[in-house]
């Protein structure tokens, strides 16, 4: 459901915050914003819940950000990776038959103010990368399926059970809103360059294999 209202948030607009977000904006290139890398502090520090901070200026935000996310190419961009402090961020996920993975398709949505609580106790264990982390895949167990909670762009409540590979997009977005990157959560170990992901783990589908090769445990739990 969507609220009728332009905005169902209640808080005031940010004047000083609005005007910056807005000067950051016109920065962008064709739409798309340069994505901020690993050893920012923005990447580190919890961003601030989503109130109605930047008024209208929110959907040119988002519009920036879905270009940005499709421009990496990415599935997830959370606001701090564009440089902004506050509780948003964008998934999208065209899905692929037969992953194992579970890769459902995840239709394009703004996550605001996101939490995630686990849903069962099966864990997934899979390479997960991340834009802010350029170059990179690590293998993360994450909930298999989480129940996530928060709200959309208009304001209005959501909350939804996602399995699978939305359910990990989820979870690693959320975590950019606490200032965690995936890398906190990976085992180390397991660190492999896109390329070698690519060309001798054929994109790291099958996590036992990666692990038997170079020396890790494939881990039950996140
Ligand atoms: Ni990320």
């Amino acid at each position: 459901m969507r609220t009728g209202a332009a905005s169902g948030f209640a808080g005031p607009v940010d004047g000083p915050l609005r005007d910056a977000v807005e000067a950051l904006l016109d920065t962008a290139q064709d739409g798309v914003l340069p994505i901020v890398q690993s050893g920012h502090p923005v990447l580190r520090r919890p961003a601030a819940p989503y109130t109605g901070q930047l008024g209208d200026l929110l959907p040119r935000l988002v519009d920036v950000m879905r270009a940005t996310m499709h421009a990496a190419p990415g599935v997830g961009l959370a606001a701090p990776q564009v440089g902004i402090g506050l509780a948003l961020a964008v998934v999208e996920d065209a899905g692929h038959d037969g992953d194992p993975r579970e890769r459902h398709p995840l239709p394009f949505r703004v996550l605001v103010n996101p939490a995630y609580a686990p849903v069962g106790d099966r864990s997934a264990p899979f390479f997960e990368g991340c834009l802010s982390v350029d170059g990179w895949h690590a293998l993360v167990a994450r909930h298999h399926g989480v129940r996530l909670t928060g709200q959309d762009d208009a304001g209005a409540p959501i909350e939804e059970v996602l399995t699978g590979w939305p359910a990990r997009i989820v979870q690693h977005e959320t975590d950019h809103l606490h200032g965690v990157l995936y890398v906190d959560r990976a085992v180390l170990r397991s660190l492999v360059s896109n390329a070698n992901l690519a060309a001798l783990w054929g994109g790291g589908l099958e996590p036992g294999r990666v692990a038997e090769a170079l020396g890790f445990e494939v881990p039950a739990r996140a």
